[in-house]
């Protein structure tokens, strides 16, 4: 058992336990949602007494030097003294600005905030409604835009997205945080070969990613790759055809499993299986090597979705410093108390 203190009063861990599970189990009012360090929404402020290692990975330089800390990788040190964030000092009030049903299950929001963020397409953005409940989002559009864009997808019993969906409406205000990540286009890879590949609501980072390539005067070949369960999920079909027809090096590959086949008769241009699959067939990474083209890829889209793709990248040839990941790393929280 590790003593530590929190806002002044007495926590004690049990074995294993990091800060948040403490803080969790012993009742105080915590944030958190993926507890995995990527969300960054369980911040608490390191006061006094020895981190462990870990405690600020993946924070920017400026919460490091402001002395956060992520309470879910954060493992109780004895005497640790730690204290609760201000809301007012992690996040800058915000307000949808507009919202548009894409399909059955997804809704497009666009999302204004009180200062000018400076966003790209494939990173990600806290928001935190009234009471407190805070999730990650990933933007879908540009760094042009003053508004950022989010695809919501309605989750079975999901809080915060069945919110957003059926209930918030436009002129909402909500808290936002961020943005953070860093799996965005550059114009460094302007002569790299493209290969983007998305599953669900991956496909807004993925669709602005391939966007902001496409203005920024890309000159490689774009692939991109959707893989969605169904072709009533296709939510962005025609779009997506569309900037292939008016972009020579841009391709769009739709993608649904076999059991879906019949539903995909009324689209056009949909291949019949697994994303990666069709993605290595249509463009065998390892041949080119030796070509002058490198390959770049970029996966977006739920945690086992992004570490297949990783693998099958890996596998094919992909060095991991030219993969770039997005992946919608949450926590179910249905069970857990608030
Ligand atoms: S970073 Fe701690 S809960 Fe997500």
């Amino acid at each position: 058992m590790t003593r530590f203190f929190y806002d002044g009063q007495n926590c004690e861990s049990l074995n294993g336990e990091s800060v948040l599970d403490t803080l969790i189990r012993e009742g105080h009012q915590v944030n958190y949602s993926c507890k995995k360090g990527a969300c960054k929404t369980c911040l608490v402020k390191h006061v006094e007494g020895e981190l462990s290692t870990g405690s600020q990975r993946g924070l920017t330089l400026s919460l490091k030097r402001n002395h956060y800390v992520c309470a879910c990788q954060c493992e109780p040190t004895p005497g640790l003294k730690l204290k609760s964030v201000l809301v007012q000092d992690l996040f800058i009030p915000a307000q949808i600005h507009s919202k548009e049903y894409l399909s059955d299950s997804v809704v497009k929001l666009l999302i204004t905030s009180s200062e000018k963020l400076n966003h790209c397409a494939g990173q990600y953005i806290n928001l935190r409604r009234f009471d407190g409940l805070t999730r990650s989002y990933a933007i879908a559009n540009d760094p042009c835009s003053n508004e950022i864009e989010l695809h919501v997808r309605r989750k079975y019993n999901g809080q915060f997205s069945d919110w957003l969906f059926n209930h918030a409406s436009v002129g909402e205000s909500l808290l936002l945080q961020g943005p953070w990540g860093h799996c965005c286009y550059s114009s460094a890879y302007v002569d790299d070969d493209l290969t983007l590949i998305a599953s669900g609501t991956g496909l807004g980072p993925i669709y602005g990613i391939a966007k902001d390539a496409i203005k920024s005067g890309h000159r490689g070949e774009i692939n991109l790759y959707h893989g969605a369960k169904n072709s009533n999920e296709l939510y962005q079909h025609a779009n997506l055809l569309q900037l292939m027809l008016e972009n020579r090096n841009f391709t769009y590959h739709a993608c649904i499993p076999p059991s879906q086949k019949e539903g995909a008769l009324k689209l056009s241009r949909v291949h019949i299986g697994d994303p990666f699959d069709i993605a290595t067939a249509h463009k065998p990474i390892k041949e080119e090597l030796n070509s002058k083209s490198r390959h770049r890829v970029y996966l977006c889209g739920e945690p086992d979705f992004v570490t297949r793709g990783q693998a099958s990248a890996f596998l094919n040839g992909v060095p991991l410093k030219r993969m770039h990941v997005l992946s919608f790393e949450y926590k179910d929280l249905r069970t857990v108390p608030r």
